[in-house]
């Protein structure tokens, strides 16, 4: 590999798990390729950089740090996202901007600034006034960002505001996305959320290429679909993960060896695992339907709870008394897993997910069928190209999270050959994009070479 290390490459991640490992990810995938790495961190939920080696962290602190605002909280659960995320914007606009100018010009030359696609202008602003080149990393899938992307058109058509009496019209526009796929959130500044979308769609436009999280024969229509101004700086080298940089990482990773040995016990293409990612969080009522159903399912189930994700309870308080000792050894419930094993464990046979575009990708990559109850923006697209597009999953509507429902579903084990067939042939295909002549590959080499030909 050519040594470039005096090339330096900024990174701005958004502070969320789901957005924040694909960054990490590709920030290895691009150290390989002989590029240096800073990352610049929000205070809010800044990692262990111990963890990172290879990459030089920075905090960027906001202008309130000491006062008592949802920013200084360790995380945003249970908070209105939109809200949050214009919050978290307008917090660190400026002191990013003034870490990003510290940066640029300390000797090493800098290719870029690499912003996640949300910070939207905030990043284009900073970059523009400090004369660096800026590329953005979408960390959803192509769908999902072109039905954002649509969001004029689907307001100019009534589609947007969701009224409920349409919600399984199909949207014509954008097939097979019904009314209610549509990439919403339930917030109480709506036009915020308009005016976010636009923000990361003139962002992403605006910017000097984009580094996608997905890979081409996945998304190919919908890559194709996207207006000629992207065509030329679009960059899909995923699934990031499986990159040689990132296996290596989690395969050493042997903090989750009581849930290994629990998964190595069950037979195999049993184990339904349920998890709902890092951020979405469900009511009380609608955690004991679930935690009935799959009791009553007699499957064999690893469960992710997350502290706090059901909303206004610690964790498991709510279970009735004896539940946990009821299922015995045929569940298991944990506040974290490593996600990448166990999907890769033999023992697994279905994924019950929000459809997070990570968890997505990752189970295609795995070949795990999903059962997709998808909660809200970009997810709701997803399950629908899950179930419809790539025919690896069912659906399984939130508002049909009934115990018998749950129960019916966890039932239906191979959830049908063809399924799993399509499965395997999706594991396949992700694999070949990342062979030598694979598309990611290929758009790797030209990712770097794009990124070296910027003249800082
Ligand atoms: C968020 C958004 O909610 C999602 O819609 C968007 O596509 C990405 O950003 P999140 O909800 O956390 O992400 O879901 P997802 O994209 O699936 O990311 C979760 C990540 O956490 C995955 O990489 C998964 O492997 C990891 N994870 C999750 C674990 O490692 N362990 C767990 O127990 C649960």
């Amino acid at each position: 590999m050519e040594e470039r290390k005096e090339r330096r490459i900024i990174m701005f991640p958004l502070p969320f798990q789901g957005h924040f490992h694909p960054m990490i990810q590709i920030a290895r995938i691009l150290h390989h390729h002989g590029f240096s790495i800073t990352i610049l961190h929000t205070s809010f939920n800044f990692p262990d950089p111990s963890y990172y080696p290879n990459f030089t962290f920075r905090t960027i602190y906001h202008h309130n740090e000491e006062q008592e605002d949802p920013l200084s909280k360790p995380d945003a659960s249970g908070m209105d996202l939109v809200t949050f995320i214009r919050q978290l914007r307008q917090s660190y606009a400026d002191p990013f901007r003034e870490s990003l100018a510290a940066e640029v010009g300390g000797g090493e030359t800098e290719c870029c600034l690499v912003s996640d696609v949300v910070w939207g202008r905030t990043s284009e602003v900073a970059a523009e006034e400090v004369g660096i080149r800026r590329m953005v990393l979408i960390t959803s899938g192509v769908a999902s960002f072109y039905a954002f992307a649509a969001y004029p058109l689907l307001r100019d058509k009534h589609y947007l505001p969701i009224q409920d009496s349409r919600l399984d019209e199909l949207v014509t526009e954008l097939p097979p996305l019904r009314v209610k796929d549509l990439p919403v959130m339930e917030t109480n500044e709506p036009e915020e959320l308009y005016r976010a979308v636009n923000n990361m769609v003139e962002g992403a436009k605006s910017s000097s290429g984009i580094i996608w999280n997905t890979f081409e024969d996945l998304e190919r229509t919908t890559l194709m679909n996207f207006s000629p101004e992207f065509q030329g700086l679009i960059f899909p080298v995923g699934p990031f993960h499986k990159h040689s940089e990132n296996i290596l990482l989690t395969t050493k990773n042997k903090e989750n060896h009581v849930t290994t040995e629990w998964l190595d016990k069950q037979d195999p293409q049993t184990v339904a695992y349920v998890s709902f990612g890092s951020l979405a969080d469900i009511e009380e009522k609608e955690f004991l339907e679930i935690a009935w159903g799959l009791r009553n399912s007699q499957r064999p189930f690893l469960w992710v709870v997350r502290p706090g994700m059901v909303q206004g309870t610690e964790w498991l308080e709510s279970l009735p008394c004896g539940f946990v000792e009821d299922i015995g050894h045929r569940g298991k419930i944990v506040k974290w897993v490593n996600q990448l094993e166990v999907l890769a464990h033999p023992a697994v046979g279905a994924f019950w997910t929000h459809c997070g575009w990570n968890s997505t990708l990752e189970s295609i990559c795995e070949g795990v069928p999903m059962i997709c109850t998808p909660c809200f923006t970009d997810q709701c697209v997803n399950a629908r190209y899950i179930v419809d597009v790539w025919q690896v999953g069912m659906m399984l509507d939130r508002n049909k999270l009934d115990k018998k429902e749950i129960e019916k579903v966890l039932r239906i084990k191979e959830m049908g050959e063809g399924m799993r067939e399509s499965c395997l042939n999706w594991k396949k295909r992700a694999s070949v994009c990342l062979s030598e002549h694979g598309s990611s590959s290929k758009y790797l080499e030209k990712l770097v070479g794009h990124v070296l030909s910027f003249d800082s």
